[in-house]
């Protein structure tokens, strides 16, 4: 189990490069089962989730090489199983995402349930209806998850909520069946569109991505494509957040603002303001001037529940009463007593966390209990008097790429111990 030691207080400057999105990366990898041929994946982050993935595509008999830092080539000459092991699956749910890839190409599937997760139980029943209405057949035993399908067949599917990768599945189920399948109550955030766009490169019919009623015309057959996997939003408001914190002399480089949209609103609110040049942002910020303010999470273009641990810390910055209510996930507020141990005064009643500030961080041993608390411990440690000892890194490398090189490049006194 690695930790991070984290000296806060120091000043921080230079250039912060965003990765490729690790939201966008799974869907796309698990789509390379979908049809035979060779791929070309650029901007794919060096994450652990992403190695889970690859190890997953090599079960079912892909080959992939990294043929530089962030890019991969993955040759697919048909598969050897169709079946997604337990190990591969209980340690990513999104492993699940090969159920729809699987069905479409070879239609059958077997994948073993995921269980529930550090900040919820969430569940795949969506998933499930959506692919029973398209024509499978589901089966539960013996804690996996099978379908078969002699033929899919379209079909207009709503779903009860526009779960993001629920909306992936769906999508690579119906990109190969008969007839059209339209998606109602969809998710609308941009790594679903990256998905749809891959598949449409590699001849896919697909229109209304981006909206919450997307159309899936089947075709006969799919052709392996080369693609650049878009920046990751989440990474770049977590670095943006930092800066607004730190003096703002970062420039976030590889940024997509207009992923960003209700961040950036939000964070003006605040009275945060934004310089942006191309795909660079910087943030110019008195933290002496921060207004308090109340944010829900929603889904996207709602303000992303992926930002909400990292958004806290800011608020628990700034003088007076904010709000953050947490409507995706039930038990996403773990961060919070982390927070607390370090100085903060955030109390929770429900899904509603109320944030009294300003707060003088002072660095404490903690603990990362998933990916985006373990971010949100990150800016705290950093922004501390003193050392911060931060537990179960593991989680923060499930989603940042080298996170403590590209913090000392910027001159963070953070590092990484057994
Ligand atoms: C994805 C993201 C994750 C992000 C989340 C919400 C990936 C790999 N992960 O997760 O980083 O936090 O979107 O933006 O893209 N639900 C059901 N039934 C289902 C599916 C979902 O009830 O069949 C519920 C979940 O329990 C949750 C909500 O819907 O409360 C949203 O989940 P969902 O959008 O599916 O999240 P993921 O796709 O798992």
């Amino acid at each position: 189990m690695g930790k991070y030691i984290i000296q806060g207080g120091k000043t921080l400057s230079g250039v912060l490069p965003v990765s490729g999105a690790k939201n966008a990366t799974l869907p796309i990898l698990a789509c390379t089962l979908i049809a035979e041929g060779t791929y070309f994946l650029n901007n794919v982050p060096a994450l652990k989730d992403v190695e889970v993935m690859i190890k997953l595509l090599e079960h079912f008999g892909l080959k992939i090489e990294k043929i530089a830092q962030n890019s991969y080539k993955i040759i697919n000459n048909g598969l050897q199983t169709l079946e997604a092991p337990y190990e591969l699956v209980s340690i990513m749910r999104a492993s699940f995402l090969v159920m729809g890839p699987l069905l479409a190409h070879r239609g059958e599937a077997r994948v073993s349930m995921p269980g529930g997760c550090a900040i919820g139980n969430r569940p795949i029943d969506i998933h499930l209806k959506g692919f029973e209405q398209l024509g499978a057949t589901i089966k539960t035993e013996h804690g996996f998850i099978s379908a078969k399908a002699k033929n899919l067949i379209g079909k207009e599917i709503y779903l009860d909520f526009p779960t993001v990768t629920g909306t992936e599945n769906l999508i690579m189920a119906a990109v190969l069946s008969k007839g059209i399948t339209i998606l109602n109550n969809a998710a609308r955030e941009p790594e679903v569109e990256d998905l749809g766009n891959f598949l449409n490169k590699m001849g896919a019919k697909i229109t209304g991505l981006g909206t919450d009623r997307i159309i899936i015309e089947g075709v006969e057959k799919l052709f392996p494509c080369e693609y650049n996997i878009i920046p990751d939003r989440i990474e770049a408001g977590t670095f943006l957040i930092l800066s607004a914190l730190t003096g703002g002399n970062i420039v976030v480089k590889g940024v997509n603002m207009e992923h960003l949209t209700s961040f950036k609103t939000k964070l003006e609110e605040i009275g945060i303001n934004f310089k942006i040049n191309g795909d660079e942002v910087q943030v110019q910020a008195d933290l002496n001037n921060f207004k308090p303010t109340n944010i829900i999470t929603l889904p996207y273009p709602g303000f992303p529940t992926d930002l909400q641990a990292q958004t806290i810390v800011l608020l628990a910055m700034i003088k007076g009463n904010s709000e953050m209510k947490e409507t995706i996930f039930e038990n996403r507020f773990r961060h919070v007593p982390e927070l607390n141990r370090m100085g903060a005064n955030i109390k929770i009643e429900g899904n509603v966390a109320s944030i009294n500030g300003p707060t003088n961080f002072q660095g404490a041993e903690v603990e990362a209990t998933d990916l985006r608390a373990g971010a949100c411990l990150v800016i705290a440690g950093l922004i501390s008097s003193n050392t911060t000892i931060l537990n179960n890194i593991e989680h923060i490398e499930r989603g940042y790429e080298n996170l403590v090189e590209r913090l000392q490049a910027i001159g963070a006194e953070i590092k990484k111990s057994e």
